[in-house]
Order: C-alpha cells, then sequence, then structure tokens
C-alpha cells in the first residue's frame, strides 16, 4: 500500500511517523510505505525530505494524484478543503483516507458520500480512539450483553487548550474553514464512532452550544475574531432493544484540565464499562454482584499485534498506527471480525446529528433525526 499525503500537517506528520514504524505490525499482511506528500508549505515539505520512501514532495495536489507510486491518499487539510480534495482523489482513481468531519457541512459530506458510492474505491473516514485497549475492551464488553438492558450512555472528546486566551487562532477557530458546526466538526467524530458501530444512533437531540472566546492572537501580532462553538453537549435519545436510553455526546475545547480526554461509558441493569484515555491502562467494569466497580489493568493489547511489550501503556501514535492498520487490512479484505474504521456513511450520519444540532441550539428545542 503505497501511499500519498495531502496535508503535512499536524495529522499528516503523525501517519508519517506510523508509516515508518510499520514493521512494529508483527505477521501483518499489508506492507505499507509513504511515497508521497503534499503541502503548500515549503517547511514542512523539507521535513519530509528526512522520509527515505518518499519519492515526491510537492505543492500541487494534482501532482501527487497523477503519480502511478501512490496508491492510497491520506487528505489531512482545513475542513473547508475537504469536498474539493477528497473528490479529486477519487477522481484521481486513488483510495482515500479521508479526515474528519468528511466535508464542511452535511451537504457536502453528503455528495462526498455520492462520489464515493460512484466509484470503486475504498474510502475511510479517520478516528482512532476505538482503537485504544480499553475502547476495543468496552465493544467486548457491550457486544457480550453484560450490560443487560442498557440504562445509559456517555461519550466524549474534552481539550482544555482554548482555555488559554495567549494561543493564537487557527483556521479550527473560524466557521468559514472549520465550519458551522465548529468542535462538533473537530472532535465529534470520535464521540460517535462507537456508539454508531453498535448501533446506537440518536433519533432525537437538545444540544447546549457555547462559544469560545471571540479574539484571539492572530500569531503574527494582530487579533484575529474566533466564531466557532467550543463545546457542545447533545442530549440525544436513542432506541437499543425497544426502549429509549440516554446519550450525552460531549465535545469540548474549554474543558478545565482536559488535554485530549477521550471517554466512552455505557451502563446497563446487569454490568457497565468506564475507559477514559487520561488513563490510559485502565478500564472500570462493574460487577452486579460485588455492587462495584473493578479497575482492570489493560497493558498493550492491540487488536493488530505489535512487538511492543504487552505490559506496556498505548499512546496516540499507537492507536493512529492500529488505525491505520485496520483501513490496510480492510482494503486488502483481510479485517475480519476485527473493528473497522468509520465509514463514509457513518461520517454523513454524524454530519445530520451535527446539522439537528444546530438547529436544536438555535431554537432550544429537541429535533428529531
Ligand atoms: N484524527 C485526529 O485525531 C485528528 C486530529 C487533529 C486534526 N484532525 C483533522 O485533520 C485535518 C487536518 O488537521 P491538522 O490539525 O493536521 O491541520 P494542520 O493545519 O496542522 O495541517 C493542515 C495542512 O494542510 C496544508 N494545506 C492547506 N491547503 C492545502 C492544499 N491545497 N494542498 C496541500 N496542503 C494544504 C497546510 O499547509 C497544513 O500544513 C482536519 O480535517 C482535522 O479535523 C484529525
Amino acid at each position: 500500500m503505497r501511499v500519498g499525503i495531502i496535508g503535512g500537517g499536524l495529522m499528516g506528520r503523525e501517519a508519517a511517523s506510523g508509516f515508518g514504524r510499520w514493521f512494529a505490525l508483527q505477521d501483518f499482511p499489508v506492507h505499507a510505505e509513504l511515497t508521497a506528500v503534499c503541502d503548500l508549505r515549503e517547511d514542512l515539505l523539507e521535513w519530509f525530505a528526512q522520509v527515505p520512501t518518499v519519492q515526491l514532495r510537492t505543492k500541487d495536489h494534482a501532482e501527487l494524484l497523477a503519480s502511478d507510486q501512490v496508491d492510497v491518499v491520506y487528505v489531512a487539510v482545513p475542513h473547508n478543503l475537504h469536498e474539493k480534495l477528497y473528490c479529486d482523489v477519487l477522481a484521481a482513481g486513488k483510495d482515500l483516507l479521508a479526515e474528519k468531519p468528511f466535508g464542511i457541512d452535511l451537504a457536502a459530506a453528503r455528495r462526498i458520500r455520492d462520489a464515493v458510492n460512484a466509484s470503486d474505491h475504498f474510502v475511510r473516514c479517520s478516528s482512532e480512539f476505538p482503537f485504544a485497549p480499553g475502547a476495543q475492551r468496552a465493544i467486548d464488553y457491550v457486544q457480550s450483553g453484560a450490560l443487560g438492558r442498557v440504562l445509559e450512555i456517555h461519550s466524549g472528546f474534552l481539550h482544555s487548550s482554548d482555555l488559554d486566551t495567549a494561543k493564537p487562532a487557527n483556521w479550527k477557530r473560524h466557521s468559514k474553514t472549520c465550519g458551522e458546526i465548529g468542535v462538533m466538526g473537530d472532535l465529534g467524530m470520535h464521540t460517535v464512532h462507537i456508539p454508531f458501530r453498535l448501533g446506537w444512533k440518536p433519533q432525537r437531540v437538545f444540544a447546549q452550544l457555547q462559544k469560545g472566546f471571540a479574539q484571539r492572537p492572530d500569531g503574527q501580532g494582530g487579533t484575529a475574531e474566533c466564531d466557532t462553538w467550543d463545546n457542545a453537549t447533545l442530549n440525544c435519545d436513542v432506541e437499543i432493544d425497544s426502549q429509549t436510553v440516554p446519550i450525552r455526546l460531549q465535545q469540548k475545547r474549554l474543558a478545565p484540565g482536559q488535554t485530549n480526554s477521550w471517554h466512552f461509558e455505557a451502563i446497563g441493569t446487569e454490568g457497565g464499562v468506564r475507559y477514559n484515555t487520561r488513563d490510559a491502562n485502565t478500564i472500570f467494569i462493574y460487577e452486579k454482584e460485588k455492587d462495584g466497580w473493578t479497575r482492570v489493568d489493560l497493558g498493550h493489547a492491540m487488536a493488530f499485534p505489535v512487538i511492543t511489550g504487552g505490559i506496556f501503556e498505548a499512546g496516540f501514535p499507537d492507536l493512529n498506527l492500529q488505525m491505520w492498520a485496520a483501513y490496510a487490512a480492510e482494503r486488502a479484505g483481510k479485517l475480519a471480525t476485527r473493528f473497522g474504521c468509520a465509514t463514509p456513511e457513518e461520517a454523513v450520519q454524524s454530519h445530520e446529528l451535527w446539522q439537528a444540532a444546530l438547529k436544536s441550539h438555535a431554537e432550544k428545542s429537541v429535533v428529531e433525526l
């Protein structure tokens, strides 16, 4: 699997580091390497010069897409560019790992999904937290039926960095480039990937949205206006086994003390499971007979085995490598029963929820999906 990256910023370089240690995957059926990169910034193209497998570095994405050294393209650019670049990738006959939120809004996401369906290319959307050992264990736990009747579900992704008023604004703080959905586009896919995959798709939503600071330094000595939603709490109903169950989805950039905390919790009449990446090595399981939560250490229990010792803890780069392994395995027809990357349809469904949340907040009403 020869990969080209369009957008060599934060996530583009993270992906590059994953391909750089692809050999850590044990007995993996697909070899992957990074062959080409496109970014508008010279300093980033320079950075990629140190990656020995990269044969093409360009500022023109059309040049990357014309390369016969590229099978799969990873596009990690601002949200206003998703639709154009994703559709260009498909038109060039390449497979795609798209970044979330898969288009700047619902209309764009649907057009991308339609372009995917009209092609025969393999397309998935990025979301790596379900590949954490604790998330994998939580999915298995839910699928085993151990919850009994599901009583409530919480899923969230919390950041605190916007509390720093000195932090310069970037494209993620402007609706024009991040999208009117703001933080939901930024963090939301991470909160719905597991619930959606478990079949828990909200039927109605009451959303509470909050803006961040209206002005920030622009990084060049001036001030930038910021207009995106920074915090979003979505209180939803989901039907599970003919019961209406509350599911709360939280996406926040203003969450004191939370650097990059992703959590998933499901509670039922017979059991419960709770995982937060803040305690990366620990999952909590509710045991009814003890009427208490048992702490279980996880170690490096990965869906795709790696050479890393089983007692070591997992971090973000490990989850990202696992997500790419899931992409490569599914593309090669080798995923089997393992958890796969988010699909274009799931990405569109996430946008349906964000659009309903915007309406709910504007009208202060519950919106049906
Ligand atoms: N999956 C995750 O955990 C995760 C985390 C952060 C960001 N993201 C997503 O990744 C995407 C990129 O975010 P980021 O944080 O890496 O942003 P970033 O600003 O760090 O990087 C974006 C890069 O795209 C480049 N770029 C812009 N226009 C381009 C063009 N026409 N051709 C080529 N390159 C171009 C920019 O120069 C920049 O280097 C977004 O969709 C974001 O939501 C995902």
